[in-house]
């Protein structure tokens, strides 16, 4: 396996050095030294894996690669364990795609976190009709969540550490704590979360398994969250961690709204992780529009300053938060392809990680990474 790693190193080298991705003086540096460089995960050895969310295209391409095996030491599917891409009819699974990311970080010794098995997004349309496309009785709706989660959570239980079970179960209407327009909620009531964990529990009884949502850090949105998941706990669920999706921007949150969402979460004795982390430069949207005219998608030196500061409160906290985090993972590499350019404006290109958009590492991460350790 080691062998592997450093071959692979080897011609990521290669490559990095044709590219100057990140040593100007490469060629008057020996493999050696550059391979002893650290990586994101070396300066965060001592409190918390980091990872990233990717596609099986991503790792086949060898730049990307090389950059995940040099940086991070854990990933999460970006789309492919989802219920829609993995099972796409009733009794059809697309195991390939995710077989790839799961083969990935078994060779490369690389953690791998589930996501996601129940979400109120891409789910297969079939998934909460009948045959007459009427909606399906609760004890259907139990009975196709519990087939599929055992298929899912049995196939990969040798390599995924972690599944994010329910997503985003918390409704964006302040007035209500479970989102009301999800298909289960609506077949079943909040009671679908409780067998949500129960059938992954079964299946991985060693998974830790995760309640994962966004906007996670906003004070009124946190005390929602910490209800729900305190009436599982308090149920006796098996549900082990919150995940703090982390979609934030130059503009929130504040620290002082970071850690009361990770002290409130923690005080359930759950362990806390930073999921799906990036740091969009424009004000939090939820809606889908079009680009305004004469709207700007520059990376400026100021924004790219503003990013800088937010990375590097966000990292502080989360060090000082190393005994209750176990995790902190970015959502996409490098701002070559990032979600945030489709959404939720399309062509809209936005510069939320830490490499640009030549794999380079920004300033921002020279920043995260220079700290005592
Ligand atoms: O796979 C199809 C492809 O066949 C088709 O040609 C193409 C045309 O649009 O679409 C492709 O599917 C897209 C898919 O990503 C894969 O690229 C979907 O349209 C697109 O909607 C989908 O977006 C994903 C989004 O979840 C769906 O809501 C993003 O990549 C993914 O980053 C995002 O991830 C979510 C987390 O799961 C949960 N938390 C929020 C986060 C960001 O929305």
């Amino acid at each position: 396996m080691f062998t592997n790693i450093k071959k692979i190193n080897s011609l990521a080298i290669g490559l990095l050095c044709a590219g100057s991705l990140y040593f100007t003086q490469c060629s008057s540096v020996s493999e050696e030294k550059e391979q002893s460089a650290n990586g994101l995960h070396e300066y965060y050895s001592g409190y918390f894996p980091i990872g990233v969310a990717v596609s099986p295209r991503a790792l086949e391409d060898s730049a990307q690669s090389a950059l995940i095996l040099r940086e991070f030491n854990s990933m999460t599917p970006e789309n492919v364990m989802k219920a829609g891409p993995i099972h796409p009819s009733p009794n059809q699974y697309n195991w390939g795609p995710a077989d790839a990311v799961s083969y990935y970080a078994k060779e490369n010794d690389l953690k791998l976190r589930g996501h996601a098995l129940v979400w109120h997004q891409q789910y297969p349309g079939w998934f909460f009709k009948d045959e007459n496309g009427d909606q399906i009785s609760k004890d259907t709706l139990y009975a196709r969540m519990k087939s599929h989660i055992t298929e899912v959570v049995n196939r990969y239980k040798d390599v995924i550490y972690a599944w994010d079970v329910v997503n985003e179960a918390v409704s964006d209407n302040s007035d209500f704590v479970y989102r009301q327009e999800s298909p289960y909620y609506q077949i079943a009531g909040e009671e679908y979360l409780a067998k949500a964990f129960e059938f992954a529990h079964a299946a991985d009884p060693q998974a830790k398994l995760f309640y994962n949502d966004y906007n996670a850090a906003r004070p009124e949105k946190v005390d929602r969250i910490y209800t729900l998941v305190k009436k599982l706990k308090d149920a006796g669920v098996p549900i082990h961690g919150v995940g703090i999706q982390g979609h934030w921007s130059i503009f929130e949150p504040s620290e002082k709204d970071l850690r009361y969402a990770i002290d409130k979460y923690a005080s359930l004795g759950l362990d806390v992780q930073i999921t799906e982390l990036d740091v969009s430069i424009y004000p939090w949207e939820k809606e889908r529009r079009a680009m305004k005219p004469g709207e700007s998608d520059e990376f400026t030196n100021e924004l790219e300053e503003k990013q800088l500061k937010q990375y590097d409160m966000f990292f502080r906290v989360f060090r000082d938060y190393k005994e209750t985090l176990t995790g902190v993972t970015f959502w996409n590499i490098s701002d070559q392809y990032t979600w945030l350019d489709t959404y939720p404006v399309e062509g809209r290109k936005n510069y939320p990680l830490l490499f640009d958009q030549e794999l380079k590492p920004k300033k921002a991460y020279y920043k995260v990474t220079s700290f005592d350790q």
